[in-house]
């Protein structure tokens, strides 16, 4: 049996499968993110390794044939995040997770930088790595001082497992020290920050085995000996293996609390002046590019929570098919974007309100405002020369049927909805555990979800949302500097 371990931003999602790839059992625990102040979001790193026992002793209880089989484990996870230890392996400080924009100088001047753009083959985002250990390294002088290793969110879970400082390419390459290229570090960008190559985890492609189970861990957790764990991958490029995305003309819409558009890739073609990302597939010899938002199901999430309602149930009002564009525009900044914007400090905008304007209007015009967002990534990955023909929707949003033709018909792409199962990341890093622990080719396991449905844009409607969108498009430029 294989275990993917899927550190997203608010739980932990652990899934075990079979040796032929089929879902034995999953659990989740949920963990919380704190918003101190503007623009910061952190998460205590131990409140993952509490999910992670959590998670591992409901597997065990529901399923303890299958886990006392247990040949290989894989992590995901929320990429970005800075977890800063000191020599003795203790935290310094609460990780500084991917939506965290407090690092918006920092990141300015490292983008500025000569070799950051051409080595990484990205903007450095102030979400990124590489700009938040620079603004601790400003305001925190003393933490930054004592960091003996920065790993990222599931190598810090990957090291309470195995005691080894380790990471895989896919993931890493969202730091901004990474030859995204040469799939290795880049010692003249961490110099740059004053940071040392021994102050990084040791690099490995995501299916090629990381470590091992601590045994002390083994015993306690009632799990057998020398399980090796897998280089695994960040949650993007993990979701593309639970979804079979590894060749040119692959690829995903992702509606999940950030947006993704995403293509994989044969070869490396950056183009970092689009804001699309250019990153190491977690397969070796791949790289993928990705559009991302900010806020997808979580502007939906956040227009709930004011309305007191829940989103699903705010989704289900709309229905499953759409009939022309609201009246009103909604800009989803909630925190800022990065494709295709690269602004940190630009915030949401409600446009149009009516006194006629009613909840179900306001839930339109979010779906709306993520939907053109997202065509805005599609757009700017056209111009790197990615190719997308179909695409598969995941992710939470991905279960309104309406949001998902609205979708289809604003890219003017057909989307799939596979059948209901597993398929992403948690399964993607299950996946590589399989390969890591059998040695066997991750093109060989990491097949194609079977289709449910395919949903068509529907071509009456789309000049409607084509004149929406035209509008839409106008008010960023129109609104830049309001917040
Ligand atoms: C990707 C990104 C997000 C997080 C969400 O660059 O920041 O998709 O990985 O978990």
């Amino acid at each position: 049996m294989y275990l993917g371990l899927d550190l997203g931003t608010s739980g932990l999602r652990g899934l075990l499968i079979d040796p032929e790839g089929a879902v034995v059992g999953s659990a989740e625990a949920a963990y919380p993110v704190s918003h101190p102040h503007s623009g910061w979001s952190e998460q205590d790193p131990q409140d993952w390794i509490n999910a992670c026992q959590n998670v591992l002793a409901k597997l065990s209880a529901a399923h303890p044939a299958a886990m006392a089989d247990l040949r290989g484990i894989g992590l995901s996870g929320q990429m970005h995040g800075a977890t800063l230890l000191d020599d003795t392996g203790a935290v310094l400080r609460p990780c500084m997770l991917w939506n965290d924009t407090r690092s918006d100088e920092q990141a300015a001047t490292l983008d500025a930088t000569p070799g950051f753009r051409e080595t990484t083959g990205n903007i450095v985002f102030p979400g990124f790595t590489a700009p938040k250990v620079q603004w601790v390294a400003e305001h925190e002088p003393e933490t930054f001082a004592r960091i003996s290793k920065i790993l990222l969110t599931k190598d810090y879970v990957a090291y309470w497992l195995t005691g080894g400082f380790t990471s895989d390419m896919s993931d890493s390459a969202g730091t901004a020290w990474m030859d995204t290229g040469e799939r290795a570090w880049a010692p003249d960008l961490l110099k740059h920050c004053n940071l040392e190559l021994s102050q990084m985890p040791t690099l490995v492609e995501g299916g090629d085995i990381a470590g091992y189970l601590r045994g002390d861990l083994a015993e306690t957790l009632n799990l057998p000996m020398g399980v090796p764990v897998a280089g695994g991958g960040g949650d993007n490029a993990a979701a593309a293996c639970g979804i079979g995305a590894l060749r040119d003309g692959d690829g995903f819409v992702s509606l999940g609390t950030s947006g993704v558009l995403l293509a994989a890739r044969n070869g490396f073609s950056p183009d970092a002046a689009t804001a699309v990302h250019t990153f190491c597939h977690a397969i070796p010899d791949t790289w993928y590019q990705m559009g991302v938002i900010l806020a997808a199901t979580d502007s939906l999430n956040w227009l709930a929570a004011n309305l007191q309602q829940d989103a699903a149930s705010l989704a289900a009002a709309l229905g499953d098919g759409i009939d022309g564009p609201s009246n009103v525009r909604f800009l989803p900044y909630l925190s800022g974007e990065r494709t295709p914007h690269n602004d940190s400090k630009m915030r949401g905008a409600f446009v149009g309100l009516d006194i006629a304007t009613d909840r179900a209007d306001l839930t339109r015009a979010v779906v709306e405002g993520v939907s053109f967002a997202l065509r805005d990534n599609l757009d700017a990955l056209r111009a790197t020369g990615a190719n997308l023909e179909t695409l598969l929707a995941i992710g939470g949003g991905s279960q309104s049927r309406y949001w998902v033709e609205l979708l289809a018909t604003v890219l003017g792409l057909p989307i799939a909805l596979p059948a209901k199962g597993e398929f992403g990341a948690a399964m993607g890093a299950a996946r590589l555990a399989l390969c890591a622990a059998t040695g066997q080719a991750p093109r060989d396991i990491m097949t194609k979800p079977e289709i449910f449905e395919i949903i068509d844009p529907k071509p009456d409607l789309q000049p409607a949302y084509d004149a929406a969108r035209d509008t839409f498009k106008s008010l960023y430029p129109a609104l830049k500097g309001a917040s």
